[in-house]
Protein backbone atom coordinates (compact mmCIF):
# COMPACT_ATOMS: atom_id res chain seq x y z
CA UNK A 1 0.00 0.00 0.00
CA UNK A 2 1.26 3.00 -0.69
CA UNK A 3 0.95 6.35 1.49
CA UNK A 4 -1.49 7.73 -1.17
CA UNK A 5 -3.63 5.22 -1.05
CA UNK A 6 -3.49 5.92 2.96
CA UNK A 7 -4.21 9.47 3.06
CA UNK A 8 -7.07 8.83 0.27
CA UNK A 9 -8.64 6.14 2.41
CA UNK A 10 -8.61 8.57 5.07
CA UNK A 11 -10.04 10.98 3.13
CA UNK A 12 -13.35 8.49 2.18
CA UNK A 13 -13.92 7.65 5.77
CA UNK A 14 -13.76 11.25 7.38
CA UNK A 15 -16.30 12.00 4.41
CA UNK A 16 -18.68 8.96 5.20
CA UNK A 17 -18.48 9.88 8.55
CA UNK A 18 -19.42 13.40 7.62
CA UNK A 19 -22.11 12.36 4.93
CA UNK A 20 -23.55 9.31 7.21
CA UNK A 21 -22.72 10.07 10.90
CA UNK A 22 -23.15 13.56 10.59
CA UNK A 23 -20.00 13.84 12.31
CA UNK A 24 -16.23 13.61 12.55
CA UNK A 25 -14.65 9.62 13.11
CA UNK A 26 -13.06 8.95 16.35
CA UNK A 27 -9.41 8.23 16.26
CA UNK A 28 -10.05 4.41 16.72
CA UNK A 29 -12.41 4.11 13.87
CA UNK A 30 -10.29 5.79 11.22
CA UNK A 31 -7.71 3.82 12.14
CA UNK A 32 -9.61 0.74 12.26
CA UNK A 33 -11.58 1.74 8.97
CA UNK A 34 -8.74 3.28 7.17
CA UNK A 35 -6.37 -0.76 8.31
CA UNK A 36 -9.24 -2.63 6.82
CA UNK A 37 -9.32 -0.54 3.56
CA UNK A 38 -5.82 -0.64 2.63
CA UNK A 39 -5.71 -4.45 3.24
CA UNK A 40 -8.62 -5.01 0.89
CA UNK A 41 -10.91 -6.82 3.59
CA UNK A 42 -14.20 -4.25 2.80
CA UNK A 43 -14.79 -2.16 -0.16
CA UNK A 44 -15.70 1.65 0.36
CA UNK A 45 -19.52 0.03 -0.53
CA UNK A 46 -19.31 -2.39 2.52
CA UNK A 47 -18.37 0.08 4.63
CA UNK A 48 -21.01 2.64 3.32
CA UNK A 49 -23.46 -0.24 3.79
CA UNK A 50 -22.01 -0.90 7.61
CA UNK A 51 -22.22 2.47 8.15
CA UNK A 52 -26.06 2.89 7.39
CA UNK A 53 -26.88 -0.55 8.73
CA UNK A 54 -25.48 0.91 12.61
CA UNK A 55 -28.01 1.70 15.53
CA UNK A 56 -25.97 5.36 15.41
CA UNK A 57 -26.90 5.98 11.79
CA UNK A 58 -30.68 4.09 12.09
CA UNK A 59 -31.13 6.26 15.96
CA UNK A 60 -29.75 9.43 13.53
CA UNK A 61 -32.62 9.00 11.20
CA UNK A 62 -35.16 7.33 13.37
CA UNK A 63 -38.64 8.86 12.60
CA UNK A 64 -40.36 10.77 14.88
CA UNK A 65 -43.28 8.78 16.98
CA UNK A 66 -46.82 10.16 15.53
CA UNK A 67 -49.33 10.44 18.13
CA UNK A 68 -51.69 7.87 18.22
CA UNK A 69 -55.31 9.08 19.03
CA UNK A 70 -57.33 6.95 21.43
CA UNK A 71 -59.62 4.58 19.56
CA UNK A 72 -62.99 5.51 21.59
CA UNK A 73 -65.37 3.34 18.77
CA UNK A 74 -67.40 0.44 18.84
CA UNK A 75 -66.56 -1.30 15.27
CA UNK A 76 -64.48 -3.61 14.01
CA UNK A 77 -61.76 -2.72 11.28
CA UNK A 78 -63.82 -3.74 8.62
CA UNK A 79 -67.07 -1.34 9.34
CA UNK A 80 -64.06 1.45 10.24
CA UNK A 81 -62.81 1.05 7.11
CA UNK A 82 -65.99 1.29 5.24
CA UNK A 83 -67.29 4.09 7.30
CA UNK A 84 -64.51 6.15 6.27
CA UNK A 85 -64.80 5.26 2.62
CA UNK A 86 -67.74 7.45 2.42
CA UNK A 87 -65.70 10.50 1.83
CA UNK A 88 -62.66 10.55 0.02
CA UNK A 89 -60.88 13.59 0.48
CA UNK A 90 -58.62 13.51 4.46
CA UNK A 91 -57.24 16.18 4.97
CA UNK A 92 -55.92 14.29 8.52
CA UNK A 93 -54.47 11.29 8.63
CA UNK A 94 -55.96 9.32 11.55
CA UNK A 95 -53.55 6.70 13.77
CA UNK A 96 -55.58 5.14 16.41
CA UNK A 97 -53.62 3.04 19.05
CA UNK A 98 -55.64 -0.38 18.05
CA UNK A 99 -53.66 0.00 15.03
CA UNK A 100 -56.83 1.14 13.23
CA UNK A 101 -55.55 3.56 10.78
CA UNK A 102 -57.58 6.32 8.41
CA UNK A 103 -54.44 8.41 6.24
CA UNK A 104 -54.90 11.62 4.79
CA UNK A 105 -53.04 14.61 3.17
CA UNK A 106 -50.94 15.55 6.48
CA UNK A 107 -49.57 13.22 9.51
CA UNK A 108 -50.80 15.88 11.99
CA UNK A 109 -49.75 13.44 14.72
CA UNK A 110 -46.29 12.95 13.21
CA UNK A 111 -45.55 17.09 14.56
CA UNK A 112 -47.71 17.74 17.13
CA UNK A 113 -45.51 18.43 19.62
CA UNK A 114 -44.21 21.23 17.81
CA UNK A 115 -47.46 22.94 18.52
CA UNK A 116 -46.43 23.53 22.31
CA UNK A 117 -50.41 22.87 23.57
CA UNK A 118 -50.94 21.91 27.27
CA UNK A 119 -50.49 18.50 27.75
CA UNK A 120 -53.52 18.58 29.62
CA UNK A 121 -56.68 20.79 28.94
CA UNK A 122 -58.97 19.22 31.10
CA UNK A 123 -61.48 22.48 32.14
CA UNK A 124 -60.63 24.07 29.19
CA UNK A 125 -62.61 24.82 26.84
CA UNK A 126 -61.33 25.03 23.08
CA UNK A 127 -62.42 26.23 19.87
CA UNK A 128 -61.07 24.96 16.77
CA UNK A 129 -61.98 26.77 14.18
CA UNK A 130 -61.66 25.48 10.92
CA UNK A 131 -61.80 22.13 12.05
CA UNK A 132 -61.30 20.13 8.71
CA UNK A 133 -61.09 16.12 8.98
CA UNK A 134 -61.48 17.01 13.39
CA UNK A 135 -58.13 15.61 13.52
CA UNK A 136 -57.31 18.92 16.21
CA UNK A 137 -60.44 18.62 17.53
CA UNK A 138 -60.05 14.93 18.41
CA UNK A 139 -56.59 15.18 19.92
CA UNK A 140 -58.39 18.09 22.25
CA UNK A 141 -60.92 16.20 23.48
CA UNK A 142 -59.16 13.52 23.82
CA UNK A 143 -56.86 15.95 25.84
CA UNK A 144 -59.76 16.41 28.41
CA UNK A 145 -61.35 19.85 26.54
CA UNK A 146 -64.95 20.35 25.51
CA UNK A 147 -64.07 21.38 22.19
CA UNK A 148 -66.32 23.39 19.49
CA UNK A 149 -65.53 23.67 15.78
CA UNK A 150 -66.44 25.87 13.03
CA UNK A 151 -66.39 25.02 9.72
CA UNK A 152 -67.35 26.93 6.47
CA UNK A 153 -71.11 25.71 4.54
CA UNK A 154 -69.35 24.69 1.83
CA UNK A 155 -67.49 26.41 -1.17
CA UNK A 156 -69.65 29.27 -1.28
CA UNK A 157 -67.92 30.36 2.12
CA UNK A 158 -64.82 30.36 1.11
CA UNK A 159 -62.70 33.83 0.40
CA UNK A 160 -62.48 32.99 -3.41
CA UNK A 161 -60.52 35.33 -5.70
CA UNK A 162 -62.21 37.09 -8.07
CA UNK A 163 -65.85 36.37 -6.52
CA UNK A 164 -67.34 39.52 -5.59
CA UNK A 165 -69.58 37.97 -2.43
CA UNK A 166 -70.41 34.64 -1.16
CA UNK A 167 -73.43 32.70 -3.21
CA UNK A 168 -76.11 31.62 -1.00
CA UNK A 169 -75.66 28.26 0.49
CA UNK A 170 -78.95 27.11 -1.13
CA UNK A 171 -77.09 27.36 -5.07
CA UNK A 172 -74.62 25.25 -3.49
CA UNK A 173 -76.55 22.74 -1.61
CA UNK A 174 -80.44 22.56 -2.02
CA UNK A 175 -80.86 20.29 0.88
CA UNK A 176 -78.20 20.59 3.87
CA UNK A 177 -75.48 17.41 4.75
CA UNK A 178 -77.31 16.57 7.63
CA UNK A 179 -80.06 17.52 10.34
CA UNK A 180 -79.40 17.18 13.93
CA UNK A 181 -81.81 16.02 16.33
CA UNK A 182 -82.64 19.67 17.14
CA UNK A 183 -83.61 20.79 13.65
CA UNK A 184 -80.35 22.09 12.66
CA UNK A 185 -79.33 21.69 9.61
CA UNK A 186 -75.36 21.02 8.98
CA UNK A 187 -73.32 21.86 6.20
CA UNK A 188 -69.75 19.92 5.41
CA UNK A 189 -66.92 22.07 4.14
CA UNK A 190 -65.39 20.14 1.33
CA UNK A 191 -62.85 19.50 4.15
CA UNK A 192 -65.39 18.66 7.06
CA UNK A 193 -67.47 15.85 6.18
CA UNK A 194 -64.50 13.66 8.09
CA UNK A 195 -65.16 15.08 10.90
CA UNK A 196 -68.71 14.34 11.40
CA UNK A 197 -67.43 10.72 10.05
CA UNK A 198 -64.81 10.42 13.03
CA UNK A 199 -67.22 12.38 15.28
CA UNK A 200 -69.83 9.33 14.57
CA UNK A 201 -67.13 6.45 14.77
CA UNK A 202 -65.60 7.57 17.79
CA UNK A 203 -68.55 9.00 19.83
CA UNK A 204 -66.99 12.54 19.88
CA UNK A 205 -68.90 15.29 21.95
CA UNK A 206 -67.31 18.25 20.01
CA UNK A 207 -69.87 20.28 18.73
CA UNK A 208 -69.87 21.93 15.49
CA UNK A 209 -71.01 25.22 13.90
CA UNK A 210 -71.21 26.56 10.64
CA UNK A 211 -69.66 30.11 9.80
CA UNK A 212 -67.37 31.78 8.12
CA UNK A 213 -64.22 32.96 10.30
CA UNK A 214 -65.63 36.52 9.86
CA UNK A 215 -68.90 35.54 11.63
CA UNK A 216 -67.28 34.74 14.46
CA UNK A 217 -68.94 36.71 17.79
CA UNK A 218 -70.39 35.07 21.30
CA UNK A 219 -73.98 34.72 20.00
CA UNK A 220 -72.74 32.07 17.44
CA UNK A 221 -71.94 30.10 20.63
CA UNK A 222 -74.81 31.25 22.95
CA UNK A 223 -72.93 34.10 24.67
CA UNK A 224 -69.40 31.36 24.97
CA UNK A 225 -66.60 32.19 24.65
CA UNK A 226 -63.43 29.98 24.46
CA UNK A 227 -60.12 29.57 27.11
CA UNK A 228 -57.96 28.66 23.80
CA UNK A 229 -59.22 29.43 20.47
CA UNK A 230 -56.92 27.49 17.27
CA UNK A 231 -56.78 28.53 13.69
CA UNK A 232 -54.74 26.24 12.06
CA UNK A 233 -53.89 26.55 7.99
CA UNK A 234 -56.80 29.10 7.58
CA UNK A 235 -55.19 32.56 7.85
CA UNK A 236 -53.53 31.52 4.44
CA UNK A 237 -57.31 31.16 2.86
CA UNK A 238 -58.38 34.26 4.25
CA UNK A 239 -58.58 37.97 2.12
CA UNK A 240 -58.82 39.78 5.11
CA UNK A 241 -56.66 38.10 8.12
CA UNK A 242 -56.53 41.08 10.53
CA UNK A 243 -60.63 40.76 10.22
CA UNK A 244 -60.84 37.09 10.84
CA UNK A 245 -58.24 37.65 14.06
CA UNK A 246 -60.80 40.26 15.09
CA UNK A 247 -63.69 38.07 15.44
CA UNK A 248 -61.88 35.54 17.26
CA UNK A 249 -60.86 37.85 19.47
CA UNK A 250 -64.36 38.41 20.52
CA UNK A 251 -64.44 34.42 21.42
CA UNK A 252 -61.07 34.60 23.18
CA UNK A 253 -61.28 34.10 26.91
CA UNK A 254 -56.88 33.81 26.99
CA UNK A 255 -54.92 31.99 24.29
CA UNK A 256 -55.21 32.15 20.60
CA UNK A 257 -52.57 29.67 18.49
CA UNK A 258 -52.76 30.33 14.75
CA UNK A 259 -50.22 29.81 11.53
CA UNK A 260 -49.32 30.84 8.47
CA UNK A 261 -47.79 30.21 5.34
CA UNK A 262 -44.35 32.70 6.00
CA UNK A 263 -42.88 35.17 3.63
CA UNK A 264 -39.00 34.89 4.48
CA UNK A 265 -37.93 38.44 3.12
CA UNK A 266 -37.26 42.27 4.73
CA UNK A 267 -37.48 41.04 8.38
CA UNK A 268 -36.88 44.45 9.62
CA UNK A 269 -39.89 46.02 7.97
CA UNK A 270 -43.64 44.06 8.35
CA UNK A 271 -44.39 42.94 4.47
CA UNK A 272 -46.92 40.62 3.10
CA UNK A 273 -46.90 38.83 -0.12
CA UNK A 274 -50.05 38.13 -2.34
CA UNK A 275 -49.72 34.73 -3.31
CA UNK A 276 -50.64 33.45 -7.06
CA UNK A 277 -51.13 29.64 -7.56
CA UNK A 278 -55.08 28.93 -6.76
CA UNK A 279 -57.99 31.45 -5.94
CA UNK A 280 -58.32 29.98 -2.32
CA UNK A 281 -54.63 31.11 -1.23
CA UNK A 282 -54.25 34.83 -0.23
CA UNK A 283 -51.13 36.01 2.11
CA UNK A 284 -48.41 34.94 3.28
CA UNK A 285 -46.65 37.99 6.00
CA UNK A 286 -42.94 38.13 7.18
CA UNK A 287 -42.33 37.58 10.74
CA UNK A 288 -42.75 41.29 11.92
CA UNK A 289 -46.14 41.61 9.59
CA UNK A 290 -47.77 38.34 11.70
CA UNK A 291 -47.40 39.79 14.57
CA UNK A 292 -48.33 42.99 13.53
CA UNK A 293 -51.93 40.97 12.73
CA UNK A 294 -52.98 40.22 15.56
CA UNK A 295 -51.97 43.65 17.61
CA UNK A 296 -53.90 45.05 15.15
CA UNK A 297 -56.47 42.48 16.14
CA UNK A 298 -56.25 43.48 19.82
CA UNK A 299 -54.18 40.65 21.18
CA UNK A 300 -51.84 42.30 23.53
CA UNK A 301 -48.76 39.52 24.50
CA UNK A 302 -47.50 37.96 21.26
CA UNK A 303 -45.02 35.28 21.92
CA UNK A 304 -42.47 34.96 19.42
CA UNK A 305 -43.07 33.14 16.47
CA UNK A 306 -41.96 29.54 15.76
CA UNK A 307 -41.97 26.94 12.78
CA UNK A 308 -44.29 24.30 12.79
CA UNK A 309 -43.45 21.32 10.18
CA UNK A 310 -46.64 19.64 8.05
CA UNK A 311 -45.97 16.11 6.79
CA UNK A 312 -47.80 15.22 3.74
CA UNK A 313 -48.57 11.41 4.08
CA UNK A 314 -50.58 9.89 1.58
CA UNK A 315 -52.21 12.91 -0.52
CA UNK A 316 -55.55 13.08 -1.74
CA UNK A 317 -55.17 13.62 -5.90
CA UNK A 318 -58.59 14.59 -7.58
CA UNK A 319 -59.61 13.43 -10.64
CA UNK A 320 -57.41 15.85 -12.50
CA UNK A 321 -54.34 14.16 -11.13
CA UNK A 322 -53.66 16.80 -8.76
CA UNK A 323 -52.78 17.03 -4.97
CA UNK A 324 -52.05 20.17 -2.79
CA UNK A 325 -50.78 18.90 -0.18
CA UNK A 326 -47.28 19.89 0.29
CA UNK A 327 -44.65 18.91 2.98
CA UNK A 328 -43.53 22.51 4.56
CA UNK A 329 -43.19 24.19 7.18
CA UNK A 330 -45.38 27.19 8.60
CA UNK A 331 -45.26 29.94 11.09
CA UNK A 332 -47.13 29.44 14.86
CA UNK A 333 -47.93 32.53 16.76
CA UNK A 334 -49.56 32.45 20.29
CA UNK A 335 -51.09 35.25 21.02
CA UNK A 336 -52.65 36.42 24.40
CA UNK A 337 -55.87 38.97 25.07
C1 LIG B 1 -56.50 23.65 5.36
S1 LIG B 1 -57.84 23.16 6.33
C2 LIG B 1 -57.14 23.18 7.95
C3 LIG B 1 -57.63 22.08 8.84
C4 LIG B 1 -57.07 22.12 10.27
N1 LIG B 1 -57.48 23.30 10.98
C5 LIG B 1 -55.55 22.00 10.30
O1 LIG B 1 -54.86 22.90 10.79
O2 LIG B 1 -55.03 20.97 9.87
C6 LIG B 1 -58.76 24.68 6.29
C7 LIG B 1 -60.14 24.56 6.89
O3 LIG B 1 -60.70 25.88 7.01
C8 LIG B 1 -62.01 25.91 6.45
N2 LIG B 1 -62.21 27.26 5.91
C9 LIG B 1 -61.60 27.83 4.85
N3 LIG B 1 -62.04 29.09 4.69
C10 LIG B 1 -62.92 29.32 5.65
C11 LIG B 1 -63.72 30.44 6.02
N4 LIG B 1 -63.65 31.59 5.36
N5 LIG B 1 -64.53 30.32 7.09
C12 LIG B 1 -64.60 29.15 7.79
N6 LIG B 1 -63.88 28.07 7.50
C13 LIG B 1 -63.05 28.15 6.45
C14 LIG B 1 -62.01 24.80 5.41
O4 LIG B 1 -63.29 24.32 5.14
C15 LIG B 1 -61.11 23.75 6.04
O5 LIG B 1 -61.83 22.89 6.87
Amino acid sequence: MTILDDESNRDLVTRLYAEILLREPDREGLAGHVRLLNMGRITPQQLEESMRNSIEFRELVRPKATHRLRFTGTCDEREFASKCREHDFWYHSFYFDNGFVQRGDYNIGLDIGEYGFPADMSDLTVLDVGTGSGWFATYFEQLGAQVTTVDARGYCDFDVRGRPGYPDVALEKPVPDRVLADGRPIYYSPVSKGFWIMKDILGLTAEYVNARVYEIRPELFQGKTFDLVFMGAVLMHLRDPIGALMALRSVCKHRLIANAIPLRALEDVPVMQMLKGDSITWWAPNESCLVEWFKAAGFTRIEPVSVVHLTVDKPFVDEHGHSSAVTQDVALVNAWV
